[in-house]
């Protein structure tokens, strides 16, 4: 087993979506405190890849991007040895506890599942896959016993999910689930759309000028901040309702740099539009190029193989004991 820091003894587990290269937004809100979290918890990352597929999915893109993420998140900070990082679909015993689990959940209760009915509601040809989604989502926690999930709050309802199936499961076949909690993640620092900074930078934005992704090239990092959407004054000043694109400029730069928004205003008292966009460019491509290079560095070596099959190993071992746990209480044996 992986030895974490014996000062640390609470457990997370997150699964992300492998949907397309992540977002200077998703770095910024939510990356960097995964990162923080690394140094608190013994902390499980996995690629939820078999969440992907319950939509349809190209499955050359697919693969590709299952591969780029971990190389993107190892290059943002998340370290190997601080962290289990696997891909989900290569511990098969997650789908064999999910089965196990949807043998024990109420039909009823996943009919209730909001993300369920808001997604079913728009597309009508749906798959089972993503009516069940939700137990293969406590299969991924279960499997762990982990005593926290942080998640955005649009995931809450799953785990708590997760929670009473775990319940009712030790209640019927005797101990075997620890219950996981939510870890609902304040919303970090919101980044906004370049061009229309009132809406949220977001990965499936039609408008790509807005969009800052961690693979751009450089040289279109720079166009799209010199381009950003400013208003018509001049003042390098923090106002969220009247200047949106300016205080989004001012809440990138603050959290790349560690400095205050107060500060940079004093810094760029005086100073014009242009000379701070610059500024902000300079330091976002400084922070991109260096992600990227890391990047490069990773997926062209053979370390991301190593870090998956050494990972994987140690997951599918906990995973299978959970499994031949659940089978025996059950009596699928011969
Ligand atoms: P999503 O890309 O919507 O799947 O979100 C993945 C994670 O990134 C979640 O924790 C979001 O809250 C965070 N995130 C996504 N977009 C932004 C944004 N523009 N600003 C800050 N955080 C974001
Ligand atoms: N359903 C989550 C999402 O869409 C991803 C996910 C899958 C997950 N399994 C998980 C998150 C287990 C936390 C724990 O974002």
């Amino acid at each position: 087993m992986k030895e974490f820091d014996s000062k640390v003894t609470k457990s997370i587990l997150t699964g992300i979506q492998p949907s397309g290269v992540i977002t200077l937004g998703n770095y910024i809100g939510a990356i960097k405190q995964m990162v923080k979290m690394q140094d608190e918890f013994k902390s499980i990352i996995f690629i939820a890849d078999m969440h992907a597929i319950t939509v349809n999915q190209d499955p050359s893109l697919l693969h590709q991007n299952i591969r780029s993420l971990v190389a993107l998140y190892l290059a943002c900070g998340i370290d190997p040895e601080k962290n289990i990082i696997f891909i989900q679909s290569e511990n098969e015993y997650h789908a064999n506890i999910s089965w196990l689990l949807e043998c024990n959940t109420p039909f009823g209760e996943l009919t209730r599942m909001t993300q369920f009915k808001d997604k079913s509601s728009k597309n009508a040809n749906f798959y089972a896959g993503l009516f069940t989604y939700p137990v293969l989502m406590a299969a991924d926690i279960l499997a762990y016993d982990v005593d926290y999930v942080p998640v955005g709050i649009d995931q809450k309802q799953h785990v708590e999910l997760a929670r009473n199936i775990a319940i009712r499961f030790n209640k019927k076949y005797g101990d075997t689930f620890k219950l996981p909690e939510a870890y609902i993640t304040k919303e970090g620092t919101k980044i906004m759309d370049l061009v229309t900074p009132t809406k949220k930078m977001s990965k499936s934005s039609e408008n790509q000028k807005g969009v800052i992704r961690l693979l751009d090239d450089t040289a279109s990092i720079r166009k799209k901040i010199m381009g950003a959407t400013t208003d018509s004054g001049c003042e390098v000043k923090y106002d969220a309702e009247n200047k949106p694109g300016i205080s989004n400029l001012l809440r990138i730069c603050a959290s790349i740099t560690g400095k205050s928004i107060l500060s940079l205003e004093e810094e760029f008292d005086g100073k014009n539009y242009g000379e701070f966009k610059k500024y902000v460019a300079d330091i976002v491509v400084d922070e991109v190029s260096a992600i990227q290079k890391k990047y490069e560095e990773i997926i062209n070596s053979d370390q991301l193989d190593k870090i998956l099959d050494e990972n994987i190993k140690v997951v599918r071992e906990i995973a299978r004991k959970k499994f031949m746990d659940m089978k025996q209480k059950m009596g699928l044996y011969k």
